[in-house]
């Protein structure tokens, strides 16, 4: 590898860190080294990039000398552990984690809605929530052209959310219990094959779990919309790795749905997939290795005036983790934004 920036991948055998891996060669991001990061259960593992075979190492505050970019996916509590090493040896880390989505000296950036914060990084920029940037590349066209009230988000999240070893429990679930067996789930907390259950994130005092104040809290941060109201409700399919959502939107005004046909189809990062005819819609199947958030099924609320309906999938490991973050990986190049100045968390 020659030319280019050093990049780390810290999860590099996660389902996101694999993922990271292939759109780094794929969208041929001028990578000069690359070093692959996990727990030391992983040390040793060769895993191929480009033409070469890499050795996964175990993470250590060492780790991170005369490495440009940290492509963080390994969970927030090694963020919180690795983050200020990274920045201190001159990194730009950008983290996949919650850890420090709602730090205020952090952006939360999804590079269709606010590209534009970048600019103040102060050496690390958080990828936000997978069903908070879903909904946000889909929702923003709309809220441009007139700021949205509020927003009821129902959830279809596939088990990829939960890491690689939860999408191959699901499948080893459902073959279990085609042959009469009843397997006990190690991963994930309930049997998730022919079930479904409410998104097991911790609880808060207020009864929403924190997946559904991730998408509240983060999608005011990006729309820089405080005033926006919103409310979710997230659950947990046995679909493998793109998410789906039912959204409601509700305006000022009434919201055209042709104009919102239209804004939808010209925007980045989304498509849109509706054959009234066929009855023929996103779903997550298709969604599955792309890099748009499918929208369909905009239709006119007929319970209150001023309301649309969407329905939207999207690869949860792709658009909702690894190609938002390597996107930021590429805004900051283009702007030239590599620079770091000290990091203070302000949470
Ligand atoms: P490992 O494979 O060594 O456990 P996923 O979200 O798909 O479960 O992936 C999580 C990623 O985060 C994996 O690459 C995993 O490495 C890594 N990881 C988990 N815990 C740690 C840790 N304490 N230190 C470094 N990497 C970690």
């Amino acid at each position: 590898m020659s030319g280019g920036i050093n990049v780390a991948i810290l999860g590099a055998t996660g389902a996101v860190g694999q993922e990271l891996l292939a759109l780094l060669e794929s969208r041929s991001f001028p990578v000069k080294n690359l070093k692959l990061l996990a727990s030391p259960r992983s040390a040793g593992s060769k895993i191929k990039f480009r033409d070469q075979e890499l050795t996964v190492e175990a993470v250590s505050e060492q780790s991170f000398t005369d490495i440009d970019i940290v492509l963080a996916s390994a969970g927030g509590s090694t963020s919180k552990k690795y983050a200020a090493a990274a920045v201190a040896a001159g990194a730009v880390v950008i983290d996949n984690s919650s850890a420090f989505r709602m730090d205020e000296n952090v952006p939360l950036i999804v590079p269709e809605i606010n590209p534009e914060a970048a600019a103040n990084h102060q050496g690390i920029i958080a990828n936000p929530n997978c069903t908070t940037i879903l909904m946000g590349v889909a929702i923003y066209p709309l809220h441009k052209v007139q700021p949205i009230k509020r927003v009821v988000v129902s959830t279809y999240q596939s088990a990829s959310g939960a890491g690689a070893r939860a999408m191959a429990e699901v499948a080893t679930q459902a073959q279990a219990i085609l042959n009469g067996e009843t397997p006990q789930p190690e991963i994930l907390p309930y049997p998730l094959a022919f079930n479904l259950f409410p998104h097991n994130s911790p609880l808060g005092s207020n009864g929403y779990c924190q997946e559904e104040m991730k998408m509240v809290n983060e999608t005011k941060k990006i729309f820089d919309a405080p005033e926006l109201r919103l409310t979710a409700t997230c659950v947990r399919v046995p679909v493998l790795r793109a998410h789906s959502e039912a959204i409601n939107l509700e305006f000022e005004r009434p919201f055209p749905i042709e104009q919102a046909r239209e804004l939808i189809s010209a925007a980045e990062g989304v498509k849109l997939v509706e054959d009234w005819e066929q009855n023929y819609f996103p779903m997550p199947i298709d969604a599955t290795g792309e890099d748009d958030v499918l929208v369909g099924r905009i239709r006119q609320d007929i319970s209150h005036p001023s309301s649309l309906e969407l329905w939207l999938c999207g690869d949860q490991i792709r658009k909702g983790a690894a190609l938002n973050a390597i996107q930021i990986a590429e805004l900051l190049l283009e702007q030239n934004l590599l620079k770091v100045t000290a990091f203070t968390a302000a949470v």
